[in-house]
């Protein structure tokens, strides 16, 4: 069964833009992205949107749908009733390259700031053990695709622009507790995420995890976990005396 939907889509480049609105057909098992290849075939060829493997795994085509941050290749055309008119924009916490494309370096820089895995010196390959839960703890965090919508969610970078300079984002506050998870990294994770990458931004709101499509718990997982160790740390007696002596 096919039918026209209603779709509004942002049309526009760094210097500003407008919604307009296309009349697009829908065949039964499409999804958000079908409609959107359908509009650039057949009516709005320089249609501007980035996209991949439409299968939910590159994590390129994140974009917001009706307002709510998602993926545009996971989401079907039968979530919605076939009378409401579809809203389609950019990510709003980048800045817009045209349409629906915008330019998520900002990721990629905080990525940069984030040492790799450090393990002991002199430790030779073939020498790493490690016990099966400290696997298993991490497993959960490697099944990020890098879509940004976490990122582009949080309300401290998305509704203050202010903060980007001091705050990572959940996505790369995960990576960092992945690397102080893990039982051979030896760099100083936890001082690190309070002091360059902003944990103590995070007030634990969980819209990052709410949005996640590979349905990581970045919150309960990632972030509570790492802002009780950094805590556990800072009232330890022993670190506590530790740091006042290094001060003198
Ligand atoms: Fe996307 Fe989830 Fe990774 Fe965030 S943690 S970038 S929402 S896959
Ligand atoms: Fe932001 Fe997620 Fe924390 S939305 S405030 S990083 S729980
Ligand atoms: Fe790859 Fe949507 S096109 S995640």
């Amino acid at each position: 069964m096919s039918y026209k939907a209603n779709f509004r889509v942002w049309r526009g480049d760094a210097d500003g833009g407008e919604l307009r609105d296309y009349t697009v057909e829908v065949n039964e098992g499409e999804v958000v992205l079908d409609i959107i290849h359908r509009l650039q075939a057949t009516q709005a060829p320089d249609l501007a949107v980035r996209w991949n493997c439409k299968a939910g795994k590159c994590g390129s085509c994140s974009a917001e749908i009706n307002g709510r941050p998602r993926l545009l290749c996971m989401t079907r055309m039968s979530t919605f009733t076939e009378e409401e008119t579809i809203t389609v924009t950019p990510m709003r916490t980048f800045p817009v390259t045209r349409d629906l494309v915008t330019d998520v370096s900002f990721n990629y820089a905080k990525a940069r700031e984030v040492p790799s895995f450090t393990p002991p010196e002199g430790l030779e390959p073939g020498e790493y053990r490690m016990q099966q839960v400290d696997v298993e703890r991490s497993q959960e965090f490697r099944k990020c695709i890098e879509c940004f919508l976490c990122q582009n969610t949080c309300h401290v970078i998305r509704d203050f622009e202010d903060n980007k300079p001091a705050f990572s984002g959940p996505r790369f506050l995960m990576r960092i507790a992945e690397l102080d998870m893990h039982p051979l990294d030896v760099a100083d994770r936890q001082k690190a995420a309070q002091e360059e990458h902003g944990l103590g931004y995070c007030n634990i709101t969980k819209c990052c995890t709410e949005v996640c499509p590979e349905h990581i718990k970045i919150t309960d997982n990632a972030l509570i976990p790492m802002k009780e160790r950094v805590a556990d740390r800072k009232y330890d007696p022993l670190v506590w005396l530790g740091n006042k002596i290094r001060r003198r």
